[in-house]
């Protein structure tokens, strides 16, 4: 008999609802919020406002998208952290009213190994082959993570201040795009040319990341030139993007194949919302050829928030009979 699991994502600033038979994704709906873009980043308020409004349909889009009802749910699925608090309490408390009226287990999930856990949703290519080295970068993570089961993951790198997505969005604010600039950055890029100016990069030991002192290189080069040119941005924006994007790729790729060398995996993941940069994506196949790595890059719609990739792990924990307790209740920080 299949296993149908609805999994709810409301950590940050997507409301999402989705559906897995087993493996397999069957829908998955994302409300995003545009309410923040005018703020320049997420306001939490706002973004539990929306939740609230969002969930409910989400969740009907989902269901019907499926083609299921809710008598065939076999598990719900939510995140339980990190996040902002007031986003996971309404998909936590929504989750919780809907398992316990349908009478059936409730799954908590962790954000962030449902963005590496998303590699195993049923697709036409393997999953990685455990132990496996998982580049997490996202608006709020920046990490390399040794998987070496379903559950069991090692943090081996870490940012010890900005994640990368964080310094995409700053970069972009600095150049007056929207929030969140990550996808304008890499859209702009494309037309850029990344030698065209060299900022700071970190030189942290092992395989910890620091991006502040990028941002402020950043900052701080621009000051200059706005001093002798106040159209310096409007005329460079393509060259700037390209150039700010190579120094965080290059950042990211330095200590994944440092990383990749002491430990001797050569199977290789990202995950998170960062991993749909283009640039980033080509430099891994790239690398990939030259270090002989087998690299796995999520689709689109799995690489930034999304609740299929809670639904994949819920699906997992379901097998290994791992509920949760009906007065669980979210965490905002990381469990190490
Ligand atoms: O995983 P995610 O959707 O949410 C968090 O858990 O944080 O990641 C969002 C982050 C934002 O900082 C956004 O700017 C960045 O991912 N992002 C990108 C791209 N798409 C999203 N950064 C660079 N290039 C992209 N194409
Ligand atoms: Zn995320």
């Amino acid at each position: 008999m299949s296993t149908y699991i609805l999994a709810i994502e409301s950590s940050c600033d997507d409301t999402s609802a989705a559906v897995l038979k087993d493996r397999k994704l069957i829908s998955n709906i994302i409300a995003n919020q545009d309410v923040h873009a005018k703020y320049g980043g997420v306001v939490p308020e706002l973004a539990s406002r929306a939740h609230q409004q969002n969930i409910i349909p989400v969740v009907d889009r989902a269901l019907s998208q499926a083609g299921i009802t809710k008598e065939d749910l076999s598990a719900i699925a939510f995140t339980r952290g990190p996040g902002l608090l007031g986003s996971l309490l309404v998909g936590v408390s929504f989750s919780k009213a809907f398992a316990y009226a349908l009478n059936i287990p409730l799954i908590e999930v962790d954000h962030l190994q449902g963005h590496i856990l998303s590699h195993f949703i049923e697709k036409d290519t393997p999953p990685p082959a455990f132990p496996f080295l998982c580049l997490c970068v996202s608006g709020g993570h920046t990490q390399i993570i040794k998987v070496n089961d379903y559950f069991d993951m090692e943090i081996i790198g870490n940012t010890i201040d900005d994640a990368a997505g964080e310094a995409f969005d700053k970069i972009a604010k600095i150049l007056g795009l929207e929030y969140p600039g990550g996808p304008i950055v890499d859209k702009l890029a494309k037309a850029g040319n990344e030698n065209a100016f060299t900022f700071n990069q970190a030189n942290i030991s092992g395989y910890d990341y620091s991006f502040s002192g990028l941002k402020t290189s950043f900052l701080y080069f621009l000051r200059d030139k706005l001093k002798e040119d106040s159209n310096f941005i409007e005329k460079n924006k393509n060259d700037l993007c390209a150039s700010a994007q190579r120094a965080i790729i290059d950042s990211l790729t330095n200590k994944l194949i440092k990383a990749s060398s002491d430990l001797k995996i050569n199977e290789i993941a990202i995950a998170g919302g960062v991993s749909a940069n283009s640039g980033l994506q080509q430099t891994l196949l790239r690398l990939a050829k030259k270090y002989n790595w087998i690299i796995h890059i999520p689709s689109l719609q799995l690489s930034t928030d999304n609740a299929a990739m809670i639904g994949i792990a819920g699906y997992l924990k379901y097998k290994n009979n791992q509920f949760a307790d009906i007065a669980s209740i979210p965490y905002t920080r990381q469990k190490r």
